[in-house]
């Protein structure tokens, strides 16, 4: 049984998504039961965790649509979860997500960090901490990931596999790698699908939005690190995306997650990496944002 409190600090907070529900490099020391804030309830526990290879390091870990995979895209407590994280000072937050890819280059089992994003969900999701009356406040987003994060990241660019074929996977990376996101839950049509290859979309899910919005408006250094487990539905010759392809390639991924975050956090817990320290330019950032008359 572990303490349902924690009080020291925390370095990164982490989202898990479909199919990476925890990582093996961390030894859990705390799980606190969802927690509720005035934007609703966590949409899971928090555990609290330590490094293994450096127990000074605390992450605290999210599981978005829940421990059992209860809650769908739309209806994820995105608010809950980004305030619970900025709470406990987390001082970034690293996410993860399954993507559809739109380009022949971007393979199942590949992953992607993307530095841009392209709105198409249903404005339905409640997006922003600003919502009420009497509180005006509109933050940048022109640059809606932390470049300094991928960066930070792209460097173990090296370390991803096909568990099957021993094949290395690719991890992409550029500046204007461009995630869609979707409302769901239903996958695009092709007309959709190859629409959104015309918009330069690179990869498509379901979660970035609201997340990287909150993130920014919590003045948290944010970066996914999408996680390929299709071609979405603008091949021809192939049949549409289904459950089943996704599916396949999960364990594959959080293999890989595995990996990657294992590397990550090693690296941060040695040094803190700077944008953690000066929070990437974000601080204060909110206090310039509101207007007042
Ligand atoms: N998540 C994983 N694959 C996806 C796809 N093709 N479209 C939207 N979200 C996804």
């Amino acid at each position: 049984e572990l303490p349902s409190v924690f009080d020291g600090s925390i370095d990164l907070g982490i989202i898990g998504g479909t199919g990476l529900y925890k990582l093996d490099c961390l030894k859990p020391i705390a799980v606190l039961p969802p927690v509720q804030t005035p934007w609703g309830t966590t949409s899971s526990p928090i555990t609290i965790s330590k490094f293994v290879g450096n127990e000074s390091f605390h992450v605290a870990f999210i599981a978005r649509h829940g421990l059992h995979h209860e809650y769908p895209p739309t209806r994820v407590p995105f608010r809950a979860n980004m305030a619970a994280l900025k709470n406990l000072a987390c001082k970034a937050v690293l996410s993860f997500s399954a993507v559809g890819s739109l380009q022949e280059h971007i393979k199942p089992r590949d992953f992607v960090l993307p530095q841009q994003i392209i709105d198409r969900t249903k404005g339905i999701r409640q997006s922003s901490y600003f919502n009420d009356e009497g509180l005006v406040g509109h933050v940048g987003f022109g640059n809606p990931f932390s470049q300094k994060f991928a960066e930070f990241i792209y460097k173990f660019k090296d370390t991803l596999t096909n568990i099957d074929t021993n094949e290395p996977c690719t991890l992409h990376y550029d500046s204007d790698l461009t995630v869609i996101c979707m409302e769901g839950p239903q996958f695009s049509t092709r007309a959709e699908s190859k629409m959104y290859r015309s918009f330069g979309g690179d990869v498509i899910n379901m979660s970035v939005i609201p997340e990287a919005k909150l993130a920014r408006e919590c003045e948290l250094p944010y970066q996914m690190i999408c996680m390929s487990t299709d071609y979405d539905a603008w091949r021809d010759n192939e049949e549409p995306v289904t459950v089943e392809t996704v599916v396949g390639h999960l364990s594959n991924n959080g293999h890989n997650a595995n990996v990657l975050a294992s590397k990550i956090i090693n690296e941060m817990a040695n040094k803190l990496p700077e944008f953690m320290l000066n929070g990437d330019g974000l601080k204060g950032s909110i206090k310039m944002s509101i207007s007042t008359r």
